[in-house]
């Protein structure tokens, strides 16, 4: 979206056109999925698609938000312990709250925002959403949260106002993210290490199945529970401490589901040192590899695929793509896709076609560029 266009819906609603610019990204993730939560390493980069919000102080103690994208309009009362119904404005609320909750004094705004995320494509849009407005209240309010506690504070969002109880990697690489290059989180330390990706050889491009995936209310937490009860049950705190050994002695004690949602969870926490290993050596026929055996923890033992995914990374095997796999949360949304320059023009000119053929819905190939975490503009 055109800085000027949200300028233009800013003068119709609210009759002027001086507020801040603020943006905020979406995401990738190179490896590690659903590591998160526990306490596992996820390696994101932020990509050059995000929220864009136009944000003014309005000296009263309410919001007025316009979703320009979605052609959307709220008013909310900051100290409203309800906060609007709409799922899509209580990102805003739960991010005003928990800034408030955390000592910001915030005030009332206006705002207008606006994205090119795709919704529901597992590039975390909503992070960029709560990035973008807790970067602008911090800005704008005097607050002096760092980028680490706004990160929190996004989280907390999902946790309380939206239900979806997420882990961190998404709100923390909107916030973090730095163009070209991608980084290693430690989500139990929140030690993080920035890894320059130049690759000469291979791209990176997401495939937009066009299902759209939806954490809300979605069999995410549920996925979640699993790990939490197996850990529990191994007297730790999260997965990311468990060994193989372990595991095995209580495969007995729990249900099937939860055995293979662990072992996915164990099997991904060694993926991604594999994969900071052969990173290191410029190895990415190992990544690529490493990128294979996620999926198919994923579709198989995490049951987060589903059947146009498995396709799409069907289809970039058998059109020699270096490594493919579902990326975010799951059930629908994006495949991430490592590439060799020489095979780019077949496999997404060929993905289409097939994709098409077969579900009679387009596939939409977005290449990768890694991009800028959350700023005033
Ligand atoms: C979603 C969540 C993240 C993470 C991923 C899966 O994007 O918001 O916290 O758990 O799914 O890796």
């Amino acid at each position: 979206m055109e800085q000027n266009i949200l300028q233009q819906h800013f003068q119709d609603r609210f009759g002027c056109a001086d507020g801040i610019l603020f943006a905020a990204p979406g995401r990738i993730n190179l490896i590690g999925e659903h590591t998160d939560y526990n306490g596992g390493f996820v390696f994101p980069g932020a990509v050059a698609q995000g929220i864009m919000a136009m944000v003014k102080p309005n000296g009263r103690r309410w919001v007025r938000a316009y979703a320009a994208d979605l052609q959307s309009y709220c008013e909310f009362d900051i100290d409203d312990e309800e906060g609007p119904k709409t799922v899509h404005f209580r990102y805003i609320y739960g991010v005003v709250r928990e800034m408030m909750a955390r000592g910001v004094k915030v005030e009332g705004f206006d705002a207008v925002y606006a994205g090119d995320v795709p919704l529901g494509a597992g590039m975390s849009s909503s992070a960029a959403l709560e990035s973008c407005f807790a970067t602008a209240i911090n800005d704008l309010f005097g607050g002096s949260l760092g980028r680490m506690e706004l990160a929190l504070v996004g989280q907390a969002t999902e946790h309380k106002y939206v239900g979806v109880n997420c882990g961190i990697m998404d709100q923390f690489i909107s916030m973090h993210g730095k163009a070209g290059s991608l980084v290693r989180l430690d989500c139990r330390s929140g030690e993080y290490e920035y890894f320059p990706w130049h690759p000469k050889e291979y791209r990176l491009v997401l495939v937009n199945s066009c299902v759209k995936h939806e954490l809300v209310g979605s069999p995410y937490n549920d996925r979640r529970n699993s790990c939490e009860r197996v850990a529990k049950l191994l007297g730790l705190e999260t997965l990311r401490d468990a060994t193989w050994e372990m595991l095995d002695k209580v495969k007995d004690q729990i249900s099937a589901e939860d055995y293979m949602r662990a072992k996915y969870v164990l099997g991904e926490v060694d993926r991604v040192m594999a994969v900071c290993d052969a990173l290191q050596r410029d190895d990415y026929e190992t990544v690529g590899q490493q990128m294979y055996l996620t999926h198919e923890g994923l579709s198989k033992d995490y049951e987060v695929s589903c059947e146009e995914i498995d396709f799409l990374v069907d289809e970039a095997r058998r059109l020699g793509v270096t490594g493919a796999r579902i990326m975010g949360g799951g059930f629908g949304g994006c495949t991430i896709n490592l590439v060799r320059n020489d095979r780019y023009e077949t496999f997404t000119t060929e993905v289409q076609q097939t994709y098409k053929a077969k579900f009679g819905v387009d596939c939409k190939v977005i290449p990768v560029v890694i991009g800028e975490g959350a700023r005033r503009l």
